[in-house]
């Protein structure tokens, strides 16, 4: 611990535990030369005594855990009530308990950390910036619920179901949980079933700051009947989803006029020219690509080499070096750069990491370990319209299309149903220019990784088929106006 407070230090931008330096480069933003990474690495030791961390969570989800729909209605009903009486609430009162819960956040570092590396297979490295988010989220939202329109009072719905996803286990839901309270609305959080027990411990940390559990309900449901018994029951007034595309269709199927704000599914591209900086480039395309084994709705599934760059032999070894010496392996590993796979792959992945498209190639061949730890592989000879380059596989693999000009490889990089976060590696001002006027996708990065948005810094959300509802980004000043509206004070009455 008192490593880890040496090293939370505040930054310019406030909030920023996001910004302190990390274990690894995982995301961006970050110095990995920084002096206080030793004490960091010390810190991360501290963690893995802790592994593997059964019983954190456990109790508290066993309590959560309904199988039947009597038990769903009884709980809407009780978040529903409580949920009447917080929108009463002053807004500084509600501020103050999402400040004490990034405070809470902070203390539970270590748990959320272990939990999520026990349960979700997530790295030290890669849970640690995520527990920085978290916090990040509460004390922003916090702020933002302060905000006032004159003549106006804020009105949320009586009850916002979070469903959240388990490749961010800690700072998505935390993110829907706290923006949710912010505006004055209850909370039913219902986590990915992969990751129910960090749902569970990040609960926890939520009534420790106050929160009651009617206010704040921790609902384990399955993904099938009862889910879909959570999503349509009418008092349930909004969904924050984040999942993959099919989720948020199959939730507007079950329920036509849900108010949904869904942030989905991503097929990410970093187009690198021949100006770039072809170091920095191979360096970032593999940290984008193979991050938590590539199962980021924001992980770089392509590159698109634009002319000389795709027969540029040395930028292709280095890509090579570079992901066939990330370390594979568990999360209890001191070395481990690429850990499992959440869950073992399925069908879509499975022909991910083993099947090659017409006229591609391997440049490194995936290699299982075991059945949810995988070597990376990069195929190469991707063609625009394949398979490989329209759909989202989540996982460690990377595709390299070959692109004769700019213009090109941005039509390939915009060529898909998404639009969540895309790159550029250039250091022609004109290139960077054209591709900033052109490029599809709501989050944007030019010469640096594309994972790893930072809470207020870089709001995060996408176009297209990546975002379904009202498009506010998470993490940005427009978030909480989507999930509540205003009325004119006059309408008290
Ligand atoms: N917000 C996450 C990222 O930017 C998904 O990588």
């Amino acid at each position: 611990r008192a490593a880890a407070d040496r090293i939370g230090a505040e930054t310019p931008t406030g909030w920023a535990t996001q910004t302190r330096p990390r274990i690894g480069d995982g995301f961006a933003n970050t110095q990995d030369t920084d002096p206080a990474l030793a004490s960091n690495q010390a810190w991360a030791e501290a963690i893995r005594e802790r592994l593997p961390a059964p019983e954190l969570g456990a109790e508290t989800l066993s309590a959560a855990t309904v199988t039947t729909a009597e038990a769903v209605d009884e709980a809407i009903g009780r978040a529903e009530a409580a949920g009447r009486a917080w929108a009463a609430t002053p807004a500084a009162e509600r501020a103050r308990l999402l400040h004490r819960l990034g405070d809470e956040l902070e203390a539970a570092r270590a748990d959320l950390i272990a939990v999520a590396a026990d349960e979700a297979g997530k790295l030290i490295d890669q849970a640690d910036v995520e527990v920085s988010e978290a916090c990040d989220f509460a004390h922003y939202y916090a702020s933002l619920a302060l905000e006032e329109v004159p003549g106006a009072r804020r009105v949320p719905p009586a009850v916002t179901l979070v469903a959240s996803p388990w490749n961010f286990p800690i700072a998505i839901p935390l993110g829907g949980v706290a923006a949710a309270l912010a505006v004055g609305s209850a909370v039913i959080l219902k986590p990915a079933p992969p990751a129910r027990r960090i749902g569970a411990v990040l609960a926890e940390a939520c009534w420790r700051a106050g929160f009651d559990p009617d206010l704040m309900c921790l609902l384990i449901v399955d993904d099938g009947d009862l889910g879909r018994t959570l999503v349509t029951d009418p008092r349930v007034g909004q969904v924050v989803l984040t999942g993959a595309a099919e989720t948020a269709e199959l939730f507007r199927s079950w329920r036509p006029d849900l108010p949904l704000l869904a942030e989905t599914s991503g097929k990410n591209a970093i187009v690198v020219t021949a100006s770039a900086d072809l170091d920095l480039a191979a360096a970032d395309l593999v940290t984008s690509a193979f991050g938590h084994a590539g199962q980021k709705c924001s992980a770089a599934s392509l590159g698109i080499l634009v002319g000389r760059v795709a027969r540029s032999r040395r930028f292709l070894d280095q890509l090579l070096d570079a992901a066939a010496s990330l370390k594979v392996a568990w999360p209890s590993d001191p070395g481990a750069e690429l850990g499992p796979l959440t869950e073992v792959p399925g069908d879509k992945l499975l022909r991910g990491l083993t099947e090659l498209g017409e006229g591609e190639r391997w440049l490194l061949r995936p290699e299982r370990i075991d059945e949810r730890l995988w070597r990376p592989g990069i195929r190469m000879g991707v063609r625009p319209g394949s398979e490989f380059h329209q759909v989202e596989y989540f996982g460690p693999v990377l595709g390299l299309m070959a692109s004769d000009t700019l213009d090109e490889a941005i039509a390939w990089q915009n060529g898909t149903a998404f639009g969540l976060t895309a790159g550029l590696h250039s250091l022609d001002a004109g290139e960077v220019q054209t591709w900033l006027d052109t490029v599809e996708a709501g989050n944007v990065y030019v010469n640096r990784t594309i994972t790893g948005a930072i809470v207020r810094r870089q709001p995060f959300g996408g176009w297209k088929r990546s975002s379904v509802g009202p498009g506010a980004k998470a993490g940005g000043p427009n978030y909480l106006h989507v999930l509540s509206r205003w009325e004119p004070e006059a309408s008290r009455a």
